[in-house]
């Protein structure tokens, strides 16, 4: 396995490797449910490219940056024993050199939902999975499910700037209470990690009503909306939206035939956990 930090030598090396090549981004600290794309992309592919860089330009000014996990160590271990060919390091400078004054603006895609509570996030999504996208040239690009607005905003600058690579959505790892693993989860108390597993609850009931055949959204956010009301721990509920599965346009009633992903974001002490699960 190579590590690499700087652009031109990761550029100059995905020219040279066996195609097709798969590329994960990720922001480290990882775990299974980024190994789970990790391993996809090596059995789909010749060469396994994987990044870490917490990327700085999708925290807002209060988020978490500076307090975000960092275990480069045990990261690169992880992916050298999943057989990972390439790993992409590179310091803040590297991707982001004094002047850096170029950013991709998704639209209508990155409005609601995480788009609306942070503010300029998927713009730092985009402008740095563009970036990775054209210094390794990947076949193929692997997300997961779990960020569902993020994989909705690549999928829609991967075709609209023809970037070329195939984007591959990996379904989401949860714990066996239901509970989406996150790097994030290891800031919960014991007390917390125990009331998080509500979000998965709270869209398996929306799910559940959905499936009984109610079509009317402001009823199927309502079922979600009342098992988050009923755990005391959970702060605010940034929202709980009914979207249209590719676009992320809201829906008032939810249509046979397009799939429709129901979406939460919660805080949770100092903690804001997302899910989604999709429907269809
Ligand atoms: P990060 O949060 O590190 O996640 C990297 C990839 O792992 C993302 O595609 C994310 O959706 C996926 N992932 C995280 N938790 C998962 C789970 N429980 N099951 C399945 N997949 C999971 O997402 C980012 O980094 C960044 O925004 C990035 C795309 C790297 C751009 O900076």
């Amino acid at each position: 396995m190579k590590v690499v930090e700087t652009c031109a030598e990761m550029a100059a090396l995905c020219r040279e490797v066996d195609r097709p090549l798969g590329l994960v981004p990720t922001m480290g600290a990882l775990h299974d449910g980024h190994l789970s794309l990790v391993q996809q992309a090596r059995a789909d592919n010749s060469t396994l490219a994987a990044s870490i860089f917490v990327n700085p330009t999708q925290f807002g000014p209060h988020e978490d940056f500076a307090r975000y996990p960092r275990s480069l160590e045990r990261d690169l271990e992880s992916l050298e024993a999943e057989g990972t060919d390439l790993v992409f390091v590179p310091p803040p400078h590297e991707v982001y050199p004094e002047g850096f004054d170029t950013w991709i603006e998704p639209g209508a895609v990155a409005e609601g939902m995480e788009g609306a509570a942070r503010p300029g996030h998927f713009r730092g999504v985009a402008t740095v999975v563009a970036k990775l996208f054209t210094i390794t040239r990947p076949d193929r690009a692997y997300f997961g499910q779990k960020d569902g607005q993020q994989v909705a905003v690549i999928r829609k600058m991967n075709e609209d700037l023809n970037l070329g690579a195939e984007v591959v959505t990996m379904p989401t790892i949860r714990e066996p209470d239901g509970l989406a693993l996150s790097s994030r989860n290891a800031y919960l108390s014991p007390e917390e990690r125990e009331a998080a597993p509500a979000v998965y609850r709270a869209l398996c009931a929306a799910e559940d009503v959905w499936r009984r055949g109610e079509r009317d959204a402001g009823r199927i956010q309502r079922a979600a909306h009342n098992i988050l009301g009923r755990e005391t721990l959970i702060g605010a509920v940034d929202y709980v939206g009914i979207v249209d599965a590719d676009t992320m346009r809201p829906l008032a009633t939810t249509h046979e035939g397009r799939p429709v992903m129901i979406a939460a974001a919660v805080q949770l002490g100092t903690v804001r956990l997302i899910d989604n699960v999709v429907l269809g």
